[in-house]
């Protein structure tokens, strides 16, 4: 496959265009075609089998766009369907998952309390029982799915102060935050609320998420594949969407600024 061909990066939604943007600013020679898939948003309250189906889908319109490697820029659709996806495809697959070994290395070695944001469908499934397997004996993990963060994005509300704090409290009012050393963003929609976020909770809490580690991982692959874009390329960023409405081409235009 030749290094000029474009990476897929997609989404149930809305939110895989943060993964996007810090793919351009990383690598900004490559040519990226997004696709959200923002009619069937969201994922995190489906049954992991639709999510798979779905994912399954949206992979092979990418193998039809002849793409050299893909990004499932949602924890979701990697908790349902990343292992079946490598199982299926030969081309390289990079997932996400909740920086939770992030959160936990911030500490250096002393115990951490952290909160994992998330959907439910991905704090349900095994990969994230894993992760928690692997941090929990040292640390002090809290699971909170936060659906209503997705709608908002998906609704073009995230501009609306309101709406979104009333979902912050709704969801953390019951946490002792000033304890909380980490919150974990593990869900993509869940980045474009960084700054509300930083607003919401104690200075000293950090604010975590895994986009950069993602593209880090990509470009290493890319690289080890000799299959990194040349610097003479021109960079890009197409954005498609199953929601073929004005306004989801105008949100996601928006977001991907
Ligand atoms: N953006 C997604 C993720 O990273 C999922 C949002 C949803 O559709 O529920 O998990």
């Amino acid at each position: 496959m030749a290094s000029s061909a474009p990476i897929g990066v997609f989404d149930s939604g809305l939110g895989g265009i943060s993964v996007a943007r810090q793919l351009r600013k990383s690598l900004p020679h490559e040519q990226i075609i997004y696709f959200g898939d923002s009619a069937n948003a969201p994922y995190g309250i489906k049954p992991p089998e639709e999510v798979k189906k779905l994912s399954f889908a949206i992979v092979e319109h990418f193998m039809q766009l002849n793409v050299k490697a893909i990004v499932i820029a949602c924890n979701t659709a990697t908790s349902a369907a990343v292992n079946d996806l490598r199982a299926h495809y030969s081309i390289p697959i990079v997932g996400m998952e909740p920086a939770l070994k992030l959160a936990c290395d911030l500490g250096k070695g002393k115990p951490q309390r952290v909160i994992v944001a998330a959907t439910e469908l991905t704090l349900r499934e095994q990969k994230f029982a894993n992760l928690l397997n692997r941090f929990s004996q040292n640390n002090t993990i809290f699971s909170q799915p936060c659906p209503d963060l997705v709608r908002i994005v998906e609704q073009g509300n995230l501009n609306n102060r309101n709406i979104v704090f009333d979902a912050l409290h709704k969801y953390f009012d019951e946490y002792d935050l000033e304890s909380i050393d980490s919150v974990v963003l593990g869900c993509t929609h869940f980045v474009f609320y960084r700054d509300y976020f930083r607003e919401f909770l104690p200075a000293h809490t950090n604010i975590v998420d895994g986009n950069e580690g993602t593209i880090n991982h990509l470009r290493k692959i890319l690289e080890e594949r000799g299959q990194l874009a040349e610097d003479s390329q021109e960079g890009s960023i197409t954005l498609t969407n199953s929601d073929l409405s004005e306004r989801m081409q105008n949100l996601a235009k928006s977001l991907c600024k």
